[in-house]
């Protein structure tokens, strides 16, 4: 593809952003003839870092990379974005209240959204890694009414792929069979990971995956604990949030977003809700979602049994609540 496309990414100094920086200009996100000019967003503070960072995106001599742009300034940032990655947020500190980082990251998310609105392509794709990720897209979203509201997405691939992890390890079988587990709604501790429509590519044929784990204990029980807590087990261990695996979902997300999932494959995606499962428009909520020609659909006529049903309401009724305290903050 001889058209250069313009690839912003916020939060550029910042862990996540090492390990995807890498996976972008390798051609893992958008194939390996796509040259890319790669525009770094970050704070003042961070500048120091993020020219390390590109000291280094130079030294990897990666044929892929057609010029680096590092900035401070998002009206530079956006201006042509045709990717905008947006993982830079403010994290909750000790002490902070739960309103005081919905204020701060509305800010900021805020402003995003404006210049993007102002600056970017008017195709642009959208992807808010920062938390909350939900909220955090919609008001950028909101503050960006020019672009269509279907190009502003949320990451929830990261917990879609821990889903199918856990549902390969329990089984032992490798991750590449295992279909179509679904994450719903908001991504934090309260999304429900489904595993009732999801399927096992086995020798002997595709098999639902209650067939293989015979166990729905398990599949109702410690699967949606594990993989609802998985991103504070990390914290726990590794005494920092997850980044290696946030930068392959965010890279998974992109990808499949530009050149579709195969047939008959769902992958979970924070979307603006359309009334799609009794969720009414106004939030981003992550749905199971095909993929073509660059646009999503989100899959429709699942069935959903009462135990479904009251995760999925719990998770929207957070997202309502989230939203209603977030935007109080963006008038
Ligand atoms: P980090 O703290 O290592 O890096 C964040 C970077 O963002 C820092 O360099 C910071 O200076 C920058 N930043 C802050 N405000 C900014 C602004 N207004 N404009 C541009 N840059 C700004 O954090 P890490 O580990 O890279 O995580 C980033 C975010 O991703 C966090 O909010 C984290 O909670 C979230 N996350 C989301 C996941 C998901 O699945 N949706 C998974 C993992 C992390």
């Amino acid at each position: 593809n001889s058209e250069i496309v313009n690839v912003v990414i916020t939060g550029a100094a910042g862990q996540i952003a090492y390990s995807l920086i890498f996976n972008v200009i390798k051609g893992d996100m958008f194939g390996n003839d796509q040259k890319i000019k790669l525009v770094l967003l970050d704070i003042p503070a961070m500048i120091d870092g993020l020219r390390g960072v590109v000291m280094e995106i130079e030294d990897c001599a990666y044929p892929l990379v057609s010029s680096i742009v590092c900035t401070t300034d998002v009206k530079e940032a956006f201006t042509d974005a045709h990717y905008a990655i947006l993982v830079g947020a403010m994290p909750r500190r000790d002490g902070m209240e739960r309103s005081d980082l919905l204020k701060a990251n509305a800010a900021i998310f805020k402003v995003q959204g404006k210049a993007i609105n102002d600056y970017a392509n008017k195709n642009v794709k959208v992807l808010v890694v920062g938390n909350p990720a939900n909220t955090n897209a919609l008001i950028a979203s909101t503050c960006a009414p020019n672009i269509p509201k279907e190009n502003f997405s949320c990451l929830t691939r990261l917990d879609h792929n821990r889903a199918k992890a856990q549902i390969a390890l329990k089984a032992n079988v490798n991750v590449k069979d295992v279909h179509n587990v679904i994450i719903w709604g908001n991504h934090s501790s309260t999304q429900y990971p489904d595993s009732r429509c999801g399927y096992i590519n086995l020798p002997t044929g595709k098999t639902p995956i209650s067939n293989v784990i015979k166990n729905d204990q398990w599949l109702q029980g410690e699967f949606i604990t594990t993989v609802q807590k998985r991103g504070a087990a990390i914290i726990s261990a590794r005494k920092l949030s997850s980044a290696a695996s946030a930068a392959k979902a965010i890279t998974d997300h992109m990808h499949d977003w530009v050149f579709g999932t195969p047939e008959g494959e769902y992958v979970s995606m924070g979307v603006p809700s359309d009334g799609s499962y009794g969720i009414p428009e106004g939030i981003i909520f992550s749905f199971p979602v095909t993929i073509k020609n660059g646009k999503y659909t989100i899959v429709q006529g699942l069935p959903i049994d009462p135990f479904s049903r009251a995760l999925i309401d719990s998770t929207h009724s957070e997202l309502i609540q989230e939203k209603t305290s977030a935007f109080q903050f963006i008038e």
